[in-house]
């Protein structure tokens, strides 16, 4: 069994490995000091059991961004302030490992999550993610996210969407 928890020093940082060095070194030394600093934080998806130095299986970290609404399109923009406040899911990783058995699924699951949790207490257009490469935006459009007009790897899940997914109304 999995579960998903605050990155802290018990979780095995320095083994991780997805493949991608900025997303292990991001872990390995950035993850602490920005959730310190309160400029994101970091979630790791661990087995329950696991003792430490816990091996983390895959992670995700997220902060508060501010977009300009007219990047979302005139449709959009027309709706809404010009300044607008969402969550960015800054990274995204599964250890090479584990990939393909549907943790990268579960982590993006548990970000909805803490999404609709920023959503109740501050408000928040939708998460928004920066994909790295083609092959990443594929990952993300096949669980609802949008591409930008105004840039095609920056992507856009929807708060509506999200409700939907999780089946929580606002
Ligand atoms: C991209 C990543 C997060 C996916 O996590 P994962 O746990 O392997 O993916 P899941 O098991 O949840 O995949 C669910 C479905 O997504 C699709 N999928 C998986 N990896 C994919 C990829 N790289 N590109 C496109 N689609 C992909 C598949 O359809 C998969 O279902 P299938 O295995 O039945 O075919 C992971 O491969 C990873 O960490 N890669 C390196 C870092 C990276 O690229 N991060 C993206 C941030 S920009």
């Amino acid at each position: 069994m999995h579960k998903i928890e605050l990155l802290a020093k018990s979780h095995d940082r320095d083994g991780f490995d997805c493949g991608s060095e900025p997303l292990n070194l991001f872990l390995k030394q950035t993850a602490r000091q920005h959730a310190e600093r309160g400029i994101s934080r970091t979630f790791v998806l661990v087995d329950k059991d696991a003792a430490p130095p816990i091996p983390v299986l895959g992670y995700f970290s997220l902060n508060i961004c501010q977009i300009k609404s007219e990047s979302l399109g005139s449709g959009e923009a027309k709706k809404l302030p010009r300044d607008v406040s969402g969550v960015r899911l800054g990274r995204l990783a599964v250890a090479k490992t584990c990939q393909r058995q549907g943790i990268g699924k579960a982590l993006l699951v548990a970000a909805m999550g803490k999404f609709i949790e920023i959503f109740n207490t501050a408000g928040g257009i939708g998460l928004f993610v920066d994909a790295k490469d083609q092959d990443a935006k594929r990952y993300y459009e096949q669980f609802g996210f949008i591409p930008m007009p105004s840039n095609e790897l920056e992507l856009f899940l929807p708060a509506k969407t999200i409700h939907g997914a999780l089946d929580s109304h606002p």
